[in-house]
């Protein structure tokens, strides 16, 4: 059989998503089992993580799974090792699936050419970050219903270099929602089929969900703003902005506050940051047990 990795969305028919929400809605409402009991999952991450990592071993240790990590500044990639042969490596261990994050793009797709179990994505350079999709999709559901044809979203912030702005991109359009990328210039895709804005303030009044993103400056290879402050200026979601306005606001994490979203608005109802945080153990409980258990 051949073995089904997570690399990005698309690798997530419309039905498996659906089938994914359900399996995570059943664990939110306690009804968990020991499903990847005797199985081990190797999570390594390349790149820094707080919340993705821990929340991957949370969501593997709730069903049961073993879980090892692997501490990267003192692994054998350091030392030069190619990553075909970190691949082979941790292959030969016989994990069950092996949870990557990594600075450049396409690493996970490459390693699930050369392992013998699921790989799943925990974000790759500016490309993919399936699982943080798939939470915010989750998110969005459960406070605004299923059917999210009615339901226009705007993403705010540094679009061009997110991984979170790639992989929703793809799977909010597929579920229905009209996306508006609102950025300065040089945070925009040189391409994009959709809608674009630089007027955050007018955006917000059409819309009914708000998604900030973190500024990526460790992807910038040259200073792309004056001023993280003179960005906030025109893009921070600030209470003045949204007024009282019925939205949703969500943010990957980890938030800029002050300048991705003001302290006024992070302590907002409206705010879901943390729910997304909670969701985030539930749906990657249930990407984990699919891609085990298939
Ligand atoms: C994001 C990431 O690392 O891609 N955070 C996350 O996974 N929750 C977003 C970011 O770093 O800005």
């Amino acid at each position: 059989m051949e073995i089904k990795h997570l690399t990005n969305t698309r690798d997530l028919k419309s039905d498996e998503v659906e089938k994914l929400f359900e399996k995570a809605k059943e664990y939110k409402a306690g009804k968990i089992k020991k499903t990847l009991k005797d199985k081990l999952i190797i999570t390594i991450f390349f790149e820094n993580s707080t919340r993705t990592r821990s929340s991957f071993e949370i969501a593997a240790k709730n069903l049961g799974a073993n879980v090892v990590s692997l501490n990267v500044a003192t692994s054998s990639s350091s030392k030069g090792e190619t990553l075909y042969d970190t691949a082979a490596n941790l292959d030969a261990m016989n994990p069950h699936a092996i949870v990557v994050r990594h600075k450049e793009a396409g690493v996970p797709k490459i390693l699930s050419n050369y392992v013998t179990c699921p790989i799943i994505n925990a974000g790759d350079g500016s490309f993919a970050h399936p699982t943080q999709a798939l939470l915010d999709l989750f998110t969005i559901r459960e406070y605004l219903g299923n059917d999210l044809k009615t339901k226009k979203i705007a993403i705010v912030g540094d679009i061009k270099n997110s991984r979170v702005a790639n992989s929703n991109i793809e799977l909010l359009k597929r579920f229905g929602l009209d996306i508006t990328l609102v950025a300065p210039p040089q945070f925009l895709p040189s391409t994009t089929k959709l809608k674009t804005s630089h007027n955050l303030k007018k955006t917000i009044k059409e819309v009914d969900i708000v998604m900030s993103l973190r500024t990526q400056t460790e992807r910038h290879t040259s200073q792309m703003y004056a001023s993280l402050k003179d960005y906030a200026s025109d893009f921070c979601i600030t209470k003045e902005v949204v007024g009282d306005k019925d939205i949703l606001l969500l943010h990957p994490g980890p938030v800029h506050r002050n300048i991705d979203i003001d302290d006024a608005m992070l302590s907002d109802p409206r705010c879901k940051v943390l729910k997304q945080v909670e969701n985030g153990v539930y749906v990657r409980m249930a990407v984990l047990d699919l891609f085990i258990n298939a």
